[in-house]
């Protein structure tokens, strides 16, 4: 029996625009998925747990039930087992080894679907554990190729490299189509992030901005402008002017909610957050609800996010610059 862990993460410029091959820059941070693995003579069995914040257990058995028997949104949950059924495929064609059988736990810090990589991370990491327990050692490099193989299968296609080059490598990462890199020299960013504890369906999103595309060449150009918006932000990364990364993130976030994946959630805490002084915030991920990122290193976000009616938590988080990794 092995354990791996993968960290989550928050954009702090680019999503969905990176769908269309613009440059992103997510960034891991300190909270993680586990995944446990054990061999066994065939099929699958996951166990999971605190899949939200609230938390949850859900025993499926791919053998016969389709329904995880549990209180969940069931798209979410769905979601979150398609991932791990996509994730054992990866680890038997890793491993050589098409029938391999395991047993599966899942815990998790990750709020499921809320913007900050839940799905990643725990495709990371179960790709590493169930490798590991048949005795392959991946490089980090492939486990994020094959974790988003993952995440391609789950969203029809509709994925880049970006949440799972991030996770499987941690800290800052640049991810331009096929091009990822880790970015160096980012110090820590004081990320503050607020919960709504709802989630967004990353496909429907993703899909949503595509019809928009298609449609109207400003939605187009707009694509383009986020673009724009992260190679200005990539200038002074690493830098002392955390200023011009705080604007650079509210254009972020403007552009984003013109191409419909903001909420009247994430606004308000996106308002909340900018009123209490944070330098800069945005909606972090796919949106629809979620999480949004802010930068302040006074306690004045934290705070009024807390206060904030229709925010859930408000937590700060730390850079991670570990990816994914045995424990
Ligand atoms: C989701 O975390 C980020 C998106 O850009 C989709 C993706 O990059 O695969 C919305």
């Amino acid at each position: 029996m092995v354990t791996s862990s993968a960290p989550g993460k928050v954009y702090l410029f680019g999503e969905h625009a990176v769908v269309y091959g613009e440059p992103a820059v997510p960034c891991a941070i300190e909270r993680r998925a586990r995944v446990t693995a054990e061999k066994r003579d065939a099929g699958l069995v996951v166990h999971a747990e605190d899949l939200q914040l609230d938390g949850f257990t859900v025993e499926y058995i791919d053998e016969g039930t389709d329904h995880p028997d549990v209180d969940a949104e069931n798209s979410l949950l769905e979601a979150a087992m398609g991932y791990v059924n996509e994730a054992v495929k990866q680890v038997r064609e890793a491993a050589d080894a098409p029938q391999a059988g395991f047993e599966i736990w899942i815990e998790s810090d990750i709020p499921l679907g809320a913007g900050l990589g839940s799905s990643a991370a725990v495709a990371c990491a179960a790709i590493d554990a169930g490798c590991r327990e048949l005795g392959v050692a991946l490089a980090p490099e492939e486990i994020a190729d094959r974790a988003y193989r993952v995440e391609a299968a789950v969203q029809d296609g509709e994925a880049s490299r970006a949440d799972t080059f991030c996770s499987a490598m941690g800290g800052a990462v640049r991810v331009e189509g096929d091009d990822c890199s880790r970015v160096e020299g980012v110090g820590n960013l004081p990320f503050v992030i607020g919960y709504d504890g709802g989630a967004g369906d990353t496909g429907e999103l993703v899909a949503g901005v595509r019809a928009l595309r298609a449609e109207y060449e400003f939605a187009a150009d707009t694509v383009e402008a986020i673009g724009d918006v992260v190679r200005e932000g990539e200038s002074v990364l690493g830098t002392e002017d955390t200023e011009t990364l705080g604007e650079l993130m509210d254009f972020n976030h403007g552009l984003l909610a013109a191409l419909g994946v903001s909420s009247r959630s994430l606004d308000t805490m996106v308002w909340a957050a900018r009123d209490a002084g944070a330098i800069g915030a945005k909606l972090t991920g796919a949106g629809g609800g979620g999480c949004i990122v802010a930068l302040d290193d006074t306690d004045a976000a934290l705070t009024a996010l807390r206060y904030t009616p229709g925010c859930d938590e408000a937590f700060r988080a730390t850079l991670d610059t570990e990816g994914v990794r045995a424990e």
